[in-house]
């Protein structure tokens, strides 16, 4: 008999394997996973839950983390290497709803649908406001792998043209898309009336787009990150946008989730926000639990291919 935890919230698919008793218990505070942790063979998170070294310590019976989703920034992958604990994630499964939701911030952010939906609820009806039109403008994406590719496509229904940064890809790839691929990001960001972000979170990551380079973009430019908190340092963001450089941010993600009520970022009337939403849909979710259960259940078994 296998047993798993769950910590994060999921919907995960019918258990029908007799062998395993999944234990669901989402929103537990860290204490409380670090006490239970040591029952378990497996433990299966979205982002909410740190895996760092000291639960992986605690997990004495740990085999096997899941990741219900694609970023494993907050799993330490070299301290569960160390323990021989195996670690699974499912990245295809959020690709589509990842890459819909950057899109709704960037119109969100284009068109001021929040601030538009605020002051009708305040009892004004402010007719004055211009947005812009996509037609024709350029979009910047940094990391064109599986979202950032998604985001490429749908761009091409708006007449955009779009110009990617990713030194990790074959230029083929951007090709297909029907993309430009540079090999310099300040290049692209001189370009870029529409910038959006699609890396995961890693050493070379955290922090790239800083003042310098939020400054290389137009003026009035509208900049998105659906990806993770971080890669856009967000004290330049924040002051660039007070600055008036920039026209709007759409932003799905923090460095510290959930933000403080007082950050300049929660704070800028110049942020359309999402609370980490990216995969946050019926069909996603599915998929995600589904696959993440199935990906565990045959890692515990011995079969490894799935295994980062
Ligand atoms: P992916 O691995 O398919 O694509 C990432 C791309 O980034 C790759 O092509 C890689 O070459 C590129 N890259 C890496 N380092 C780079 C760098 N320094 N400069 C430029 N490009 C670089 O991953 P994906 O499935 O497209 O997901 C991307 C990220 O989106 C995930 O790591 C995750 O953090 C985030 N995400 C967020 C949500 C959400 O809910 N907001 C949902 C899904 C994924
Ligand atoms: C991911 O990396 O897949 C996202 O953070 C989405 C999630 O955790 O649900």
């Amino acid at each position: 008999m296998w047993r798993v935890l769950v910590t994060d919230e999921m919907r995960l698919g019918e258990l029908k394997n007799p062998e395993v008793r999944l234990d669901y218990k989402p929103n537990l505070p860290r204490e409380e996973i670090l006490r239970l942790i040591e029952g378990y063979d497996a433990l299966i998170t979205r982002s909410r839950t740190h895996v760092d070294a000291e639960l992986l310590q605690r997990g004495t019976q740990l085999k096997v983390v899941g990741r219900g989703g694609v970023g494993v920034d907050n799993v330490d992958l070299e301290a569960a290497s160390r323990r021989g604990i195996l670690v699974v994630n499912v990245p295809e499964a959020n690709t589509r709803s990842a890459a819909e939701l950057a899109w709704a911030l960037l119109l969100a952010s284009a068109r001021g649908i929040a601030e538009s939906d605020r002051k009708i609820r305040e009892g004004q009806w402010d007719r004055k406001y211009l947005g812009l039109e996509l037609d024709k403008k350029t979009l910047g994406i940094v990391g064109l792998g599986r979202i950032g590719g998604q985001v490429a496509r749908f761009a091409k229904a708006f007449n955009m043209r779009v110009l990617a940064y990713d030194p990790y890809i074959p230029h083929s790839r951007a090709q297909t898309l029907g993309v430009e691929l540079l090999d310099d990001l300040a290049d692209m960001l001189r370009q870029s009336q529409f910038l959006t972000v699609h890396t995961p979170l890693t050493e070379e990551t955290r922090g790239m787009i800083g003042r310098r380079e939020l400054y290389l973009l137009p003026r009035g430019a509208v900049v998105v990150n659906a990806a993770r908190g971080g890669i856009y340092d967000e004290k330049a963001l924040a002051e660039i946008l007070e600055e008036g450089h920039l026209w709007g941010a759409g932003l799905d993600v923090f460095e510290q989730e959930p933000p403080k009520a007082e950050h300049p970022l929660v704070r800028s009337p110049r942020v359309v926000h999402t609370a980490h939403l990216g995969a946050n849909t019926l069909e996603a979710q599915e998929r995600v639990g589904e696959a993440v259960l199935e990906r565990v259940i045959e890692t515990l078994k011995g079969n490894l291919a799935h295994a980062l």
